[in-house]
């Protein structure tokens, strides 16, 4: 007979974003915490939210964390960027249950990595003018920490595209990375501040060192919230350890490309995919 204790540790993590990009996410779960249950929830109906306003984006994620707490689960992480910076507090006042977003544990990551102390940090429209990074960084290091950032929106659909190397990639990556030089010239640790980012790890690390002339040391803000979730179900006692592997099921709001853009971001066959409506 299962305890409580038992069932309340089988209760699965939620997770959503505006579309397929937090599967980046989803995979740093699966690798960090291979024994969590995963309910994945993608607003490919409304994506993108990175050009939307803060008003819209709290409205959508307020939609979609009301979803998955219909569900039933033991913590909700907001994968997306842009919805984690405008977002998390109206989440945390509005539910129950432990709230994680992407930007702290970036922010929190950065700062512990930096030697020069010159954070830069690349994301969409609205999470760079959001400052929320920023904002964080400055907070973690209590001032000590130079940051700045700049929007990177074409990686989004050159990622979606799967376009990920050759001389397209390669030279958007150079260009955004000059225009960075320009807002921090002293930078060693670069946050990617976009779900979709780590998909273009390569060429943005190669384009840095390029433009910058030193290795710059990349942040995956996904795996670095994947740690913040380890230290919140242990210290909640809600830590699954279930050695025979967690599910991993997926709603999104529209079917279009899901299963071929969906593995690239996920790095495992897709199954368990329903429609939803909300
Ligand atoms: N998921 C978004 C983010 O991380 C990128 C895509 C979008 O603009 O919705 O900010």
């Amino acid at each position: 007979m299962m305890t409580d204790e038992t069932l309340k540790k089988n209760l699965p993590i939620g997770v959503f974003d505006s579309g397929v990009g937090g599967f980046t996410v989803v995979r740093a779960l699966r690798k960090y915490l291979p024994g969590e249950n995963i309910i994945y929830l993608g607003d490919t109906a409304r994506v993108p939210y990175g050009t939307k306003s803060p008003e819209t984006v709290i409205r959508y994620s307020i939609n979609n964390a009301k979803f998955l707490d219909s569900l039933g689960i033991k913590l909700l992480v907001v994968a997306c960027n842009t919805a984690s910076a405008h977002s998390i507090t109206a989440l945390r006042d509005n539910f129950n249950i432990p709230v994680v977003g992407v930007i702290e544990p970036g922010a929190r990551a950065a700062v512990k990595n930096t030697i020069s102390g010159n954070v830069g940090v690349i994301g969409t429209r609205g999470t760079i003018e959001s400052h929320a990074y920023e904002t964080h960084i400055r907070e973690k290091s209590v001032s000590t920490v130079t940051t700045g950032g700049i929007p990177c929106p074409l990686f989004v659909p050159l990622a979606e595209e799967g376009w990920i190397e050759g001389e397209i990639p390669e030279k958007t990556a150079v260009h955004y990375m000059n225009e960075l030089k320009k807002v921090i010239p002293e930078m060693d640790t670069l946050v990617l501040g976009c779900t979709h980012y780590p998909l273009l790890k390569k060429i943005i690390s190669e384009a840095a060192l390029k433009v910058f002339e030193r290795e710059i040391k990349l942040i995956d803000s996904g795996v670095s919230a994947s740690y913040v979730i380890e230290e919140i179900l242990r210290e909640k006692e809600l830590f699954n350890d279930n050695s025979s592997g967690g599910t991993l099921d997926t709603y999104v709001t529209d079917t279009s490309r899901i299963s071929e853009i969906g593995e690239l971001f996920l790095g495992e066959p897709l199954s368990n995919v329903q429609r939803v409506d909300i």
